[in-house]
């Protein structure tokens, strides 16, 4: 793995000799953050060595270098699902490269169900804490001391720092936002009313299909994580409601107008 990681990011340095210092993980309804960076290089998934392909609708495959808020960013447009098949370790090399190239700091989002009954449609939420619900961990296997160490502490898993700013960002605004534990699991399916009810159980507030692995892999290399949810449905008993890819599409671009504002600026208070 590591000479994969080395082998990818040696060769996007050969593209660029851009240096990037916050990573931007777009997923389903943040796509729209793109179009508020200079870009400077763009490479498509398929053109470098290593990357997985992504196949899911609604997601194009694109690592695009550029500034945005004044800083130097890598943006993956469109992020690896565990549910397309690809292995934790897949999912996560992104993460690792992104490590490689200099990010510190590695802003995340994505759609998810929102369980909390006080949540509606539409709403963002800062993660403050998640759970890992996949059946599996990047993590497993062997350990490679020069990726972070073998058994990670997840006590901070997300900024205090950076939430705090993302509040007062959104404050300033006069943007609502919600903050909440997002439990990750495989998909592809939505939940059953059943399933809906027993994680939020356990403590979540919503629950959404990614992230998590980013998140783990991204600590266990000692970068500061951000990540933000668009709560496309609900999974509040008496509120359930058929839910398709396309509401959850169509939502989140409503929404991203408003994540869009809270995550350009903050890159740039950083
Ligand atoms: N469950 C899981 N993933 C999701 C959901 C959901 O209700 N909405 C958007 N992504």
């Amino acid at each position: 793995m590591l000479e994969k990681i080395k082998e990818t990011g040696t060769y996007i340095q050969t593209k660029t000799n851009f240096k990037p210092e916050v990573g931007i993980i777009l997923g389903t309804g943040l796509g729209g953050l793109v179009k508020e960076i200079e870009i400077e290089h763009s490479l498509g998934y398929e053109s470098i060595p290593n990357f997985p392909v992504s196949t899911v609708e609604g997601h194009s495959g694109k690592l695009i270098f550029g500034k945005l808020g004044g800083k130097n960013v890598v943006a993956m447009q469109g992020r690896f699902h565990y549910y397309e098949g690809y292995s934790m370790r897949e999912v996560t090399f992104p993460v690792r490269v992104m490590k490689f190239l200099g990010v510190h700091t590695l802003l995340v989002s994505n759609a998810s169900g929102g369980m909390n009954p006080d949540f509606s449609i539409g709403d963002l939420m800062i993660l403050n804490d998640h759970i890992n619900l996949f059946p599996d961990n990047p993590l497993i296997g062997r350990n490679y001391k020069e990726l972070g160490p073998r058994f990670p502490d997840m006590s901070k898993t997300y900024d205090k720092e950076l939430i705090n700013k993302a509040v007062e960002i959104a404050g300033k605004k006069g943007i609502k936002v919600q903050q909440g534990v997002y439990a990750g699991l495989t998909g592809p399916c939505f939940e059953t009313p059943a399933e809906y009810k027993y994680i939020r159980i356990i403590g979540a507030d919503a629950v959404g299909m990614s992230t998590v692995p980013e998140v783990i892999v991204a600590r266990h290399g000692e970068m500061r994580c951000f990540a933000m949810s668009i709560i496309t449905d609900l999974g509040v008993e008496g509120k359930i409601v058929e839910v398709t890819h396309q509401d959850v599409i169509e939502v989140a671009a409503k929404a991203e107008v408003k994540m869009t504002q809270i995550m350009k600026e903050l890159v740039s208070s950083l």
